[in-house]
């Protein structure tokens, strides 16, 4: 069976003004340490082998040159070259991807590189609260398919305040331009406890939508496949780690806040930093939460994944037991419709996904 490897970065130069990922700005110091933790906690899953690595964040980029060595060296160690894994992804900022990391990226055999773009327009990255501007990550775009990375990904940001659909639309057409393999786009989410939340931003919902309608429309038209609800790639740069989790595959995740699936058991560690080295100095559990979902929790969320991806899920025998008559539901209201013996989100499903998952997540309501 195919096993996944998460490696969570918790550090960022600075917290942007949407975000409420597990990540600290102003905690460099604990980097050393906290690489130590890491190789601490992949030395106790030394005896398996896993098919996809994801090193993400936080801001993995923004470890230095020798802690990303020193990681490196000692993943190789547990694990193997990172060259043999099917697919190997590193998450970057653009103002923290210097020439040099690259080069070691790309000797270590890293096969893919996301980056962290959110948008086109200085000034909208501005309000953001990024520390980069589109020449920055221009710079890095250009020095990573220089050394031969054939496999990038950029990840934008819908929906920003006081965005036209003309402004986001340039977005896309200069994203276009760069023909990265891979996009990400999410509509802005206002996270409670965010700058934005604070200040009270709020997403103007029916131009959000419009934006993504026209995202999805320019990017296939361009030869992409949406292939999930955020994600459009070239056929054949499809992300397999993502998918894997999409399809309810297992896998570890090592370091603060990771969360891990196996033996049909999920585990989430602590997302505090010290807590987190602390436990891994003492040799104890990093772990604050432990589940073991069974009957329609389960099924309903291996449904739920299922359907984020655009091509469809068939159900199982199960999955109809316990909800045949919501998934009818929508089907009767245009959310889901059949494609052989497969259902799928349909055109307005896709924006309206999270009607549709309600159903599958308890309370249940014909259960
Ligand atoms: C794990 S995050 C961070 C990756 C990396 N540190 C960066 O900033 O590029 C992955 C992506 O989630 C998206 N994201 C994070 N918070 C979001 C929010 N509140 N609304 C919409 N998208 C968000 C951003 O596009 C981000 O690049
Ligand atoms: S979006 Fe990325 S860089 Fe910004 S705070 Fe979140 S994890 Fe850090």
């Amino acid at each position: 069976m195919k096993t996944g490897l998460y490696l969570h970065i918790p550090f960022c130069k600075q917290k942007c003004n949407y975000c409420d990922f597990a990540s600290f700005a102003g905690c460099e110091k604990w980097m050393p340490a906290y690489v130590e933790a890491l190789l601490t906690e992949a030395h106790s899953y030394r005896s398996r082998r896993f098919e996809t690595l994801y090193i993400g964040g936080g801001t993995p980029s923004l470890l230095p040159l020798n802690l990303l060595e020193k990681l490196i060296v000692g993943l190789e160690k547990q694990f193997g070259p990172v060259s043999q894994f099917q697919e190997s992804t590193f998450e970057a900022n653009p103002e923290s991807l210097s020439l040099e990391k690259l080069r070691l990226l790309k000797m270590a055999g890293f096969n893919r590189l996301s980056i962290g773009l959110q948008s086109f327009d200085d000034e909208e990255l501005k309000k953001l609260g990024r520390v980069h501007c589109v020449a920055d990550f221009l710079h890095v775009y250009q020095a990573a398919r220089k050394l031969g990375f054939q496999n990038i990904n950029i990840d934008l940001i819908a929906g920003l305040p006081r965005q036209t659909l003309t402004k986001f639309q340039a977005n896309i057409k200069a994203v276009l331009s760069l023909h990265p393999e891979h996009i990400s786009v999410y509509g802005l989410q206002i996270e409670e406890g965010t700058p934005f939340f604070e200040q009270g931003v709020v997403c103007d919902q029916p131009l959000m939508r419009n934006m993504l309608e026209e995202t999805r429309h320019q990017l296939i038209q361009a030869g992409y496949h949406h292939y999930e609800i955020s994600n459009f790639a070239r056929p054949g740069y499809e992300a397999k780690h993502n998918t894997h989790y999409w399809n309810y595959g297992e896998y570890v995740g090592l370091g603060s806040s990771a969360a891990s699936y196996i033996g049909g058991v999920r585990r989430q560690n602590t997302p505090d930093l010290r807590t987190y080295m602390e436990c891994m100095k003492r040799g104890k559990t990093p772990e604050i939460f432990r589940e073991q979902l069974t009957g329609p929790a389960l099924e309903g969320e291996k449904l739920l994944l299922a359907l984020r991806q655009l091509d469809g899920v068939k159900p199982t025998q199960k999955q109809l037991a316990y909800f045949q008559q919501e998934i009818e539901k929508h089907i009767h209201n245009g959310l889901l419709e059949r494609a052989g013996n497969k259902i799928k989100l349909t055109e307005e499903g896709i924006y309206l996904a999270n009607e549709v998952f309600c159903s599958f997540v308890a309370p249940f309501e014909n259960i």
